[in-house]
């Protein structure tokens, strides 16, 4: 599965991106609020960070002005992956720009049949919201599974990237059931490094070194 951080903190993607394990970047406008920043030059300097696909996302809600705003976005670098969301209008700019060869990352996925539509429409990545499904009280990793099964059913490539990851449980899950992509919080990627016998076996181990009086090299 492939790891992408969920952020436009460049500070966080540059660190995240030192461990040679991130695969990409997804970017969507309250995160480029949050980071305070212009949105072209911070989503230029992510594709640079990372070569990976960087999601940056368009805002238009109508056809011809998506495909305005993704001219320029696409022209960022040849990473860039459009966003869109999912509606008639998001999915027709999405065939429009899979058939030129930009890839598009299909978002706010909340049913499978959204997903179907979406791999029908030729995305690059389709984008289920996990934690924010959980929230009003389904299950986002059954709405995975469902998506799963259904491309699998028709060898569609689009990618299920599994988006609004709150907690390492929601990675695992992911990954279990065999989804392409998660995106996640750098804090949320940081934990899956962490567990206290970790730590605990390395202060042992350490402390009964120190005791050999040995150095090595
Ligand atoms: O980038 C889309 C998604 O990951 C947002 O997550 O936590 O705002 O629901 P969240």
């Amino acid at each position: 599965m492939k790891f992408f951080v969920d952020t436009a903190d460049t500070a966080e993607i540059r660190d995240l991106a030192e461990t040679g394990l991130l695969d990409g970047v997804t970017t969507n406008p309250s995160l480029i609020h949050k980071a305070g920043r212009d949105f072209l030059e911070v989503v230029k300097e992510i594709c640079a960070i990372v070569p990976g696909p960087v999601s940056a996302e368009v805002v238009a809600l109508d056809h011809d002005g998506m495909m305005r705003e993704a001219e320029i976005v696409r022209k960022i670098a040849d990473n860039i992956a459009v966003k869109v969301p999912l509606t008639i209008d998001g999915l027709k700019t999405c065939r429009k720009l899979t058939a030129d060869g930009t890839m598009v990352n299909v978002t706010l996925c909340f049913t499978a049949n959204q997903a179907l539509l979406a791999a029908k429409a030729g995305a690059t990545f389709i984008s289920p919201f996990v934690g924010r499904h959980d929230d009003v009280g389904f299950s986002g990793m059954d709405l995975i599974a469902d998506i799963r099964t259904i491309y699998d059913n028709y060898g569609f490539d689009t990618q299920i990237l599994v988006a609004s990851v709150r907690n390492p449980i929601h990675v695992v899950e992911a990954a279990k059931i065999g989804a392409d992509v998660m995106t996640a919080p750098p804090s949320v990627i940081r934990q899956l490094f962490k567990h206290p016998l970790t730590d605990n076996g390395i202060k042992a181990f350490l402390d009964d070194w120190a005791k050999t009086g040995q150095a090595i090299g």
